[in-house]
């Protein structure tokens, strides 16, 4: 639903992203926040370094926006190597993977964003393929077919998904090292925000940075995109600096409000309250009254949601919270007739 997609405070990736790749760290040491991934990525780099061998395999995941491609550019880069991009959806077939692999140099990267999304036949290859650098292909068709292994150079995957409940099993274990990346904090968030208006040549002043830090969703991709809207408004209504007082004129304009929350995330939370009394409702019946894709209902309103305490996940659906309540400037129903969270 494209409405969805083009919302300024959707994590998920829209054309004016292309323009900042500048703006993507380069190195394990720029990268802000993400401590502990990090550490673990770096004590990764430094022992296949140390023994000369391709990285293990590493697969990331986390809600949209919050730095799984660029980790595996910093990877290549670290390991001095080259990357490779593709997708779970981009290959079809189990020929055009294999036509992939085989093109790989020894120590290069391959990255498989959305992996979750990779056909049955395709994954098949890709088991010996990271396990043993080994394609398995069969020549020829009927009684005459053989079967022969081809020997592939030592390689990395770098897998990426919003939804690793959806990487199977067998593709799960072949992987080295899982990493979750978690929602920014506020002085990460800042830290960014900072770092991308040097970058930029963004006038701005530290409460226009706490500001839009904290209206972006822990969410790098939001930050930034935030930071050029508030830009665009600094300059045509104010004098072109970006302070406290600038950022909250422009975000109240495009309807963000101080946690961050749109149109979009009001309608799911009102959906719940106001339709549904609160809850426990599914993930499908509020889709359905509020006219969203429940995918985008799933990957991107939720996940921040859940993360400020507003609903919680119960077997029987999603409830909203007292806290949800009060954000909304609506009275909690009261202790005896709240629904509690099913055990
Ligand atoms: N730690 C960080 N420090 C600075 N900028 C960051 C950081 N993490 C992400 N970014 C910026 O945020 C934007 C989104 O990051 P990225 O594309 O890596 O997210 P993603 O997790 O791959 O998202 P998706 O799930 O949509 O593919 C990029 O422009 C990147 O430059
Ligand atoms: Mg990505």
């Amino acid at each position: 639903m494209a409405e969805t997609v083009d919302r300024i405070v959707s994590p998920v990736r829209n054309v004016e992203d292309f323009k900042e790749l500048t703006l993507r760290p380069r190195h394990l040491d720029e990268m802000i926040g993400q401590d502990r991934v990090r550490e673990n990525l770096a004590i990764l780099i430094q022992a296949a370094k140390q023994r000369n061998e391709a990285l293990d395999h590493v697969i990331f995941y986390s809600p949209p926006g919050l730095g799984k491609t660029t980790l595996a550019h910093i990877l290549s880069n670290e390991m001095e190597a080259n990357l490779k991009i593709t997708s779970g959806p981009a290959i079809e077939r189990a020929g055009d993977l294999a036509a992939i692999v085989t093109n790989l140099q020894a120590g290069d990267f391959l990255f498989i964003d959305e992996i979750h999304r990779l056909g049955r036949a395709v994954e098949e290859i890709l088991y010996p393929a990271m396990e043993d650098f080994a394609l398995d292909i069969t020549i020829g068709k009927g009684p005459s077919a053989r079967a022969i292994r081809l020997q592939l150079s030592p390689f990395t995957v770098v897998g990426a998904t919003t939804r690793l409940a959806l990487v199977t099993s067998p593709l799960r274990a072949r992987f080295g090292a899982t990493f979750r990346l978690d929602f920014y904090d506020q002085k990460s968030m800042e830290a960014i925000i900072r770092r991308a208006a040097g970058l930029l040549g963004v006038d701005t002043d530290e409460g226009g940075i706490v500001e839009i830090a904290c209206r972006a969703r822990g969410t790098p991709r939001v930050a930034l995109r935030l930071l050029r809207r508030v830009r665009d408004f600094a300059q045509v209504r104010a004098d072109g600096k970006i302070t406290e007082a600038v950022t909250s004129d422009a975000l109240e304009l495009l309807e963000i409000d101080e946690l961050g929350l749109d149109n979009s995330d009001r309608r799911v939370l009102h959906a719940i309250i106001k339709k549904f009394s609160g809850g426990p409702v599914g993930l499908q019946t509020i889709s359905a009254s509020i006219n969203e894709e429940p995918e985008t209902i799933m990957e991107v309103v939720e996940p921040y949601l859940l993360q400020l305490g507003f609903i919680d996940r119960t077997p029987k659906g999603r409830i909203a919270t007292a806290l949800a309540y009060e954000h909304l400037g609506l009275k909690p129903p009261s202790q005896s007739q709240a629904r509690l969270p099913e055990m």
